[in-house]
């Protein structure tokens, strides 16, 4: 006896849910595109190996010039998102309940898990940790200005500032390639900082509080 499925086109109704306005996400590009631009051309007056990449700005006097301006705009631009998300990325026990739970993280077994607001505890630390390292980035950067700055400090002084700005440099770094690899990862999430939105499915699986409150709001109108 043969059987007869009924074959009827599915239609997909996705919900889109709004995460970031245009002017938050202009703000983290420009941040991003700065970051990239430190990124090369710290390398390059890193180390003699990578002295090449001083090619990307016009030689080595260029890059020299134009590194800490970057440095500026990147601090400046990333104040502006500091001040918009630093309450979101407050620490709460379902963060650490969140953490204590990484293995489940990992394996994707998201419904063990405590239900999160709109950041999770990893992205807490990456903002955190990428807050803190700037501070003494631009601290120590401005020290070693020296085409500003010369003089200013003993020559001791002067060295111990260039090296915690490479190893502070180092931990931003790696931060941030941490960020990029979880932005990735967690499908669906790039779209955010691109098109500013997510779809429902999203939001329910990864911050279930952030949508509850979301359609709260949205039953308040
Ligand atoms: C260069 C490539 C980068 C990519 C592909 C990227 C991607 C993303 C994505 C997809 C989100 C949205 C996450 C979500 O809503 O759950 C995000 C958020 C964010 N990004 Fe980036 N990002 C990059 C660089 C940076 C840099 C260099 C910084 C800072 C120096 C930065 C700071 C932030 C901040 C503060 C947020 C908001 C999340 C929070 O407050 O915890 N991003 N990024």
């Amino acid at each position: 006896m043969a059987i007869e499925i009924e074959r009827r086109p599915m239609i997909v109704e996705r919900t889109e849910v709004k995460r970031y306005s245009a002017s938050a996400r202009v703000n983290h590009w420009i941040t991003a595109i700065c970051f990239v631009l430190l990124t090369l051309s710290g390398l390059a007056l890193f180390h003699p190996s990578l002295f090449f990449l001083t090619d990307l700005f016009g030689g080595g006097a260029n890059t020299r010039a134009f590194h800490p301006w970057i440095g500026v705009v990147l601090v400046a631009s990333f104040s502006v998102l500091f001040v918009r998300f630093w309450k979101l990325n407050l620490w709460n026990r379902d963060d650490t309940r969140w953490m204590s739970q990484i293995g489940d993280v990992v394996k994707g077994e998201e419904e063990h898990l405590p239900e999160l607001g709109k950041y999770n505890a990893g992205q807490k630390m990456v903002f955190w940790g990428t807050s803190l390292l700037l501070v003494v980035l631009l601290a120590s950067g401005l020290v070693i200005w020296d085409q500003y700055f010369h003089g200013l400090v003993s020559i001791n002084v002067n060295r111990l500032a260039a090296l915690t700005h490479s190893l502070a440099a180092i931990g931003a770094i790696l931060i941030i390639i941490v960020h990029i690899y979880a932005g990735i990862w967690v499908k669906g999430t790039v779209r955010a900082m691109t098109q500013g939105q997510v779809t429902g499915g999203w939001a329910w699986r990864h911050h279930r509080k952030w949508l509850r409150s979301k359609v709260k709001e949205t039953d308040d109108h």
